[in-house]
């Protein structure tokens, strides 16, 4: 949408365009045919990449909506299914439609057989998030009849496949690593519900899906589904402009979540919580935090976007105490964690740079609380954000104004030069 007004610059005025909600864009794609030069924003801090109607987030107020409807709404009264029908398809689903999507989900969660023997191929202490980078980029070896992205159709059944096999995959890595056997999906489970079954269950006995810790992590999956032009979807969107197919774009948004600036910050951020401790070893920590000289950083603090709290920390936090209070767990990191959390909270450092707990910062508590190891922490996370990296996709490929993305650079390297032969350098 171009409004009224315009930022002029030199002899040229660049249209300004407001979206529903949040900041306005200045329109620059003339800039440099017009002006000869490039804008220069390294990590895009004030780079707006596309128009999306998917997620807003106002990271003053702390604010996240998923087309509209607020984050906090939706962990509460929501559940993942429907936040992934919601976020495809625009609208909050009716109860047929949401039995329709789920029942086509559901009947997606199998894998081809011959990927089981995929995971053969990796040693048992391999990363979660390797083989999930590996068997995710080898779907597009399985199901050639959903690779045409210029087939809404096909799309859409790329789109359901991958939401579908996610949980499927990751159970696997999780079973792969600790020699148990693969179980098949149960279509008579919850989305969720099947997820906890395929980890934890055994063939040698039923599985009893404990409905407290299967709200909890639904609660979890919903809270990870999207977050607009993050770092691995913006990976997934640019990976699709190219028109690589869907299975490849979502290994691209894998690898880049796997990263502990990223999504491995859960991993790392649990791995932190037990090297401290204990609550008297915190300042030693914020000590490290704060010293320009130690790359330590606390990881599950700060955002680039929120700089007043995660709305997500705040579901978090409050989750953790159900999962400890059904699951009778005394783990002292959740005490520490909430230690750490005061002190930085009232730490002058943390306070001027506005470095709150994100998302991260919790969710390592309540899946170690639940039975996963730490490794599996960010393959909880890209099961999750499939559904955000998809809808972007989608949202992407349907956009008349996409085109492939291909970023310019400030040079500051070597001006031409003449090539000089070995015996005379
Ligand atoms: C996710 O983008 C998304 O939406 C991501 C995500 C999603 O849902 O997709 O929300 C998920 O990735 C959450 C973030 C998880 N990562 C971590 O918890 C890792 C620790 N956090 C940092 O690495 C950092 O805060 C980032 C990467 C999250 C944000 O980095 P920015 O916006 O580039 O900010 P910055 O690195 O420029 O830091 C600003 C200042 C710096 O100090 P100065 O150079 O100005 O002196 O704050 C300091 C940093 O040193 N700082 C921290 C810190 N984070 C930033 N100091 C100590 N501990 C930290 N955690």
């Amino acid at each position: 949408m171009a409004d009224t007004n315009t930022l002029k610059f030199g002899d040229h005025d660049y249209p300004v365009m407001s979206g529903s909600v949040g900041p306005q864009v200045v329109d620059i794609r003339k800039l440099y045919s017009e002006t000869g030069m490039f804008t220069y924003d390294p990590g895009f801090t004030s780079t707006a990449s596309c128009e999306s109607a998917l997620t807003y987030i106002d990271g003053d107020e702390g604010v996240l909506l998923h087309r509209g409807y607020p984050i906090g709404q939706l962990a509460e009264q929501s559940s993942f299914m429907e936040v992934s029908y919601l976020l495809l398809n625009g609208e909050l689903p009716s109860k047929g439609e949401l039995d329709e999507f789920t029942h086509t989900i559901t009947r997606h969660t199998m894998l081809h057989e011959q990927l089981a023997t995929f995971y053969r191929g990796f040693r048992r202490d391999a990363h979660p998030m390797a083989i999930m980078c590996g068997v995710v980029g080898a779907l597009s070896a399985f199901y050639h009849d959903s690779t045409d992205i210029n087939d809404p159709r096909q799309r859409m059944i790329a789109s359901h496949r991958l939401i579908a096999k996610m949980p499927t995959i990751a159970a696997m890595a999780y079973k792969y690593s600790v020699g148990q056997p693969f179980l098949y999906p149960d279509n008579s489970l919850s989305y969720t519900g099947n997820f906890l079954r395929m980890t934890f269950g055994v063939p040698a006995e039923p599985y009893h899906v404990n409905p407290i810790v299967e709200r909890a992590l639904d609660r979890i999956f919903i809270l990870h589904a999207d977050h607009e032009q993050n770092a691995s979807t913006s990976t997934v969107r640019l990976a699709g402009s190219s028109g690589a197919n869907p299975f490849a774009c979502i290994a691209a948004g894998i690898a880049c979540l796997w990263g502990p600036a990223h999504g491995g910050a859960n991993e790392a951020a649990l791995n932190m919580l037990r090297e401290i401790g204990t609550p008297d070893r915190i300042p030693e920590f914020i000590a490290r935090a704060k010293d320009k000289n130690d790359p330590f950083r606390l990881m599950g603090f700060g955002h680039r976007v929120y700089k007043n709290y995660d709305p997500r920390a705040t579901v978090m936090q409050k989750t953790v105490r159900e999962v400890f209070d059904a699951l009778k767990v005394n783990d002292p990191v959740f005490e520490v964690a909430l230690q750490l959390e005061h002190m930085a909270l009232n730490d002058p450092y943390f306070i001027e740079k506005k470095l709150f707990p994100n998302v991260d910062f919790y969710s390592g508590v309540i899946l170690s609380a639940i039975g996963f190891p730490t490794t599996m922490f960010t393959a909880l996370f890209a099961l999750a954000r499939t559904v955000g990296w998809v809808a972007q996709w989608n949202e992407m490929i349907s956009d008349p104004a996409q085109k492939i993305g291909r970023p310019r650079q400030l040079y500051t390297g070597p001006t031409q030069r003449d090539y000089v032969e070995i015996g005379k350098r």
